[in-house]
C-alpha cells in the first residue's frame, strides 16, 4: 500500500506549493490536503481539518489510514504580535494535536516547519549556528522555540520519527505569505510587476536569510526522504539560501524594471528583523542530508517577474 499524507495548513504559503509537490511525486490519491476552509483551486482529495480540534485531526487519520503528517499550520511573526496568547495557544495547541495523534495512531514520520524566528539577541547575527542560545522576542519565535523541544521530547521519549526545518524568510510566486516579517520580499515583486511604486516596511539595508519556494519544498521533502540514521537534529535544522536586503532586491528588480520605486516606511516589523540573523550556518544540514540551495538572487528575480507576469496577464 501507497503511504498516505495528510497536509494540515494546505492554504497557506508553503503548504499550497508543498501539497502539489507531494502530490507529484507520490500521487493525488495519496495526498490528504486539509485546512480551515477548501480553497476554490484546490486539487485533489481535500478535507475540512481545523488543528485545534484533535478527534477531527484523528477522524481523518482513521479515515484515511494516514501515515504521515506535514503540519504548516500557524500564526506568523508579525500578526502573532497583534494577539500574543491567541498565537500561542494556536500555534502550540494544534502542534501538540499532532504530536498526540501522532504518538497514538504510529503516524510513521511527521514534519514540523520551524524558523529563522527562534533566534533572539543571544545569537551571533551572522553565520547563526544550528545550535545557538534560543530568546526570541515574538510570540511566534516563543512558540516555534517550543515546538522544536516537543518534538525533540516525543522523538527521546515515544521514538516518534520528527523531522524539522528552520525557514529563512520564503519567496514564492506561487501563494501569499500572511503576516510574516520576510513578507516584504514577496510583495516587492509583485509592486515592480504591476508597476507600482512598493513601500517596505523595513529599512533598506536590513539584510534578512531568505530562500526561494522551490528550494523550501525541496529541502522539506529531502530532510523527510533521508535515511534515519543521517537525522541527528531532532529539534530543528538550519536552513541557509541567500542573505538579502531590500537594496540588493531593488537593484536586482531594476535590471528588469529600471523605473521601480520603493519608498521606505519601517515599522514595528524592523524591530523583530533586527533581532533575527543576518545569515544562517547550515553546515549540520549540508552534513546529514546533503543540504544544497539551488536559487541566487537573479535566478528568484527573474524567476518571480515571469510567473508573475503570467499570472497577472490572466487575471487583469
Ligand atoms: N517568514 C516568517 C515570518 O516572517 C518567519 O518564519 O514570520
Amino acid at each position: 500500500m501507497d503511504t498516505v499524507i495528510l497536509v494540515i495548513g494546505a492554504n497557506g504559503q508553503v503548504g499550497r506549493v508543498l501539497t502539489k509537490a507531494l502530490q507529484d511525486r507520490y500521487g493525488k490519491e495519496n495526498i490528504i490536503a486539509s485546512d480551515l476552509k477548501k480553497s476554490e483551486d484546490s486539487d485533489g482529495i481535500f478535507e475540512v481539518v481545523d488543528a485545534t480540534d484533535i478527534d477531527r485531526i484523528k477522524e481523518v487519520v482513521i479515515q484515511y489510514q494516514v501515515a504521515e503528517i506535514y503540519h504548516l499550520a500557524a500564526i506568523l511573526s508579525a500578526k502573532g504580535e497583534e494577539a500574543p496568547l491567541r498565537t500561542w495557544d494556536l500555534n502550540v495547541k494544534t502542534w501538540l494535536n499532532v504530536l498526540e495523534v501522532a504518538r497514538i495512531y504510529s503516524i510513521e514520520k511527521v514534519f514540523y516547519p520551524s524558523s529563522i524566528a527562534v533566534f533572539g539577541k543571544a545569537a551571533p547575527r551572522d553565520n547563526t549556528p544550528n545550535n545557538a542560545y534560543l530568546d526570541p522576542m515574538t510570540v511566534y519565535g516563543i512558540s516555534k522555540v517550543d515546538g522544536e523541544n516537543w518534538a525533540q521530547y516525543y522523538h527521546v521519549k515515544y521514538g516518534l520519527d520528527v523531522r524539522s526545518i528552520r525557514y529563512p524568510g520564503i519567496i514564492g510566486y506561487q501563494s501569499l505569505p500572511g503576516g510574516g516579517t520576510t513578507d516584504y520580499a514577496v510583495d516587492i515583486y509583485h509592486k515592480a510587476v504591476l508597476n507600482k511604486t512598493f513601500t517596505c516596511f523595513l529599512n533598506e539595508d536590513t539584510i534578512l536569510p531568505m530562500i526561494f519556494i522551490d528550494d523550501a519544498v525541496r529541502a522539506t521533502i529531502e530532510v523527510m526522504e533521508a535515511p534515519i540514521e543521517n537525522i541527528k537534529v531532532r529539534t530543528s535544522y538550519n536552513i541557509a539560501g541567500i542573505s538579502l536586503s531590500p537594496r540588493e532586491i531593488t537593484s536586482e528588480i531594476r535590471e528588469l524594471y529600471p523605473d521601480f520605486e520603493i519608498e521606505y516606511k519601517p515599522d514595528f516589523r524592523q524591530e523583530i528583523a533586527e533581532e533575527w540573523p543576518r545569515s544562517i550556518d547550515d553546515s549540520e544540514a549540508q552534513m546529514d542530508w546533503g543540504w544544497k540551495p539551488e536559487y541566487d538572487l537573479w535566478s528568484i528575480t527573474e524567476t518571480m517577474i515571469r510567473e508573475l507576469k503570467d499570472q497577472y496577464e490572466v487575471i487583469l
